[in-house]
């Protein structure tokens, strides 16, 4: 019997320990826990009869039920594939079949991008905090991952070049810059016109692609959308730009369906790779996605999304107002949209002994040091507000309060 496994195990998957949010959701099994913990869209929003009635015409014709017990195009199916280029164009992005490759969802379109760009210690620059779920399926390629602390107003761009300038002396050039302009996770901030601009003049004058990661974008609440960065690099020469997209939030996660745009080769290398893993993405689950953007009215149910999740967001954010005045040192963002908020505790707090401590208040936040590549900050917690009901998010408040206040 062979008894070291662990010896055995590659060099770059030997300490890989995973997603740590995925593994802090076991703490969660008492349902009398509040959980402000996962990224779960509402099922209240969920288009149970829309997918039931696509479901059932999928199935009824023996040839399509036969293509979906088939295998299937890699880089999609063709139906998905044009109603995403359609999608697209009213997001002012003008891209070809070429350009694009549907994805078993947003990780993995990360997990595309680690695997295509990253040998051991390269460079990513991400902000700090940044997405957990980028920085593990990074990770996989064991590169350094550099973080700037990220603004108000989105990415520190100023500060992203003074970081590029210092590893330019030390004869080093980040592989990509990896952001997610709208609604953050974690953070929910969203990114300026003005910085969109600007990381596009630092991505043409130092050579180094933005890969851009969109989950959130048409959740917005408040406000004008501001272009996507790979509208605005479509304006300039293009191509420095690879967006990664999911049906995971819009629609719903069960899918499992995203894409990934970008330049020819890119794109061409990121179907290789998937040919060596995954195959085809489930062509039935391609169908609904298709059946959810042709026959769904998906303009519409995203509005019904905005108008239902901005009402949840004020509720917390009110209930947030009145529990923790200025003066219990506690902040927190307001997001325009998305689905998530950062809030910050005075410095003494570690969030990772405080998540321990408020499940046994019965409430459960993702503890921040999740989200930093290096470094982590430890008094923050991620915060959901889309999953747990009004009266369960004002009922987490309070319970939150009363185990900070006991720290
Ligand atoms: C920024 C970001 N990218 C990618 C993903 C992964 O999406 P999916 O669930 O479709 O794999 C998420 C999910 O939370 C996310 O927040």
């Amino acid at each position: 019997m062979i008894k070291n496994w662990n010896a055995r195990y590659s060099d770059n998957i030997k300490d890989f320990e995973g997603y740590p949010i995925g593994k802090s959701l076991k703490y969660l099994k008492n349902p009398e826990i509040i959980s402000l913990a996962g990224g779960l869209p509402s099922p209240d929003v969920f288009q149970r009869s829309g997918v039931r009635i696509a479901t059932e015409k999928i199935l009824k014709e023996d040839g399509n039920l036969n293509k979906v017990m088939q295998y299937s195009a890699i880089p999609g199916e063709q139906g998905l594939v044009n109603a995403v280029l359609d999608f697209l164009k009213r997001d002012n992005i003008n891209i070809d079949a070429k350009n694009l490759l549907i994805t078993t969802s947003g990780q993995l379109g990360l997990d595309l991008t680690g695997r295509l760009f990253l040998n051991k210690d390269d460079i990513v620059l991400v902000d700090r905090p940044t997405f957990a779920g980028a920085i593990v399926a990074f990770q996989m390629e064991r590169p350094q991952i550099v973080g700037v602390d990220i603004q108000e107003d989105g990415s520190d761009v100023d500060g992203f070049r003074s970081k590029v300038l210092e590893l330019e002396k030390e004869g080093k050039k980040p592989k990509f810059i990896y952001v997610v302009p709208d609604f953050q996770n974690p953070t929910g901030i969203t990114m300026s016109l003005e910085k969109r601009e600007a990381l596009l003049d630092l991505s043409y004058e130092f050579d180094i692609p933005i890969v851009e990661d969109s989950p959130y974008r048409d959740l917005r609440y408040y406000g004008e959308t501001i272009p996507a960065i790979f509208s605005l690099d479509q304006k300039r020469e293009g191509g420095n730009v690879i967006g990664l997209y999911t049906f995971s939030k819009l629609f719903c996660p069960g899918m499992r369906v995203g894409f990934n745009i970008g330049n020819e080769s890119v794109i061409e290398k990121m179907t290789a790779i998937k040919e060596g893993n995954i195959l085809n993405t489930p062509k039935m689950n391609q169908d609904i996605c298709q059946a959810f953007l042709e026959e769904m009215n998906y303009l519409g149910h995203i509005e019904k999304c905005n108008i239902y999740y901005r009402d949840k967001l004020e509720v917390f954010l009110k209930t947030m107002d009145e529990t923790f005045p200025p003066e219990t040192g506690v902040s927190w963002t307001k997001p325009d949209g998305g689905l998530f908020l950062w809030v910050t505790l005075p410095k003494h707090i570690d969030t990772e002994k405080l998540f321990f401590e408020a499940i046994k208040y019965k409430v459960a936040f993702v503890p921040g040091w999740q989200f930093y590549g290096e470094n982590p900050s430890n008094n923050h917690m991620r915060i959901n507000f889309s999953f747990a009901s009004k009266e369960n998010l004002i009922e987490a408040v309070r319970r939150l309060a009363e185990c900070i206040k006991a720290q």
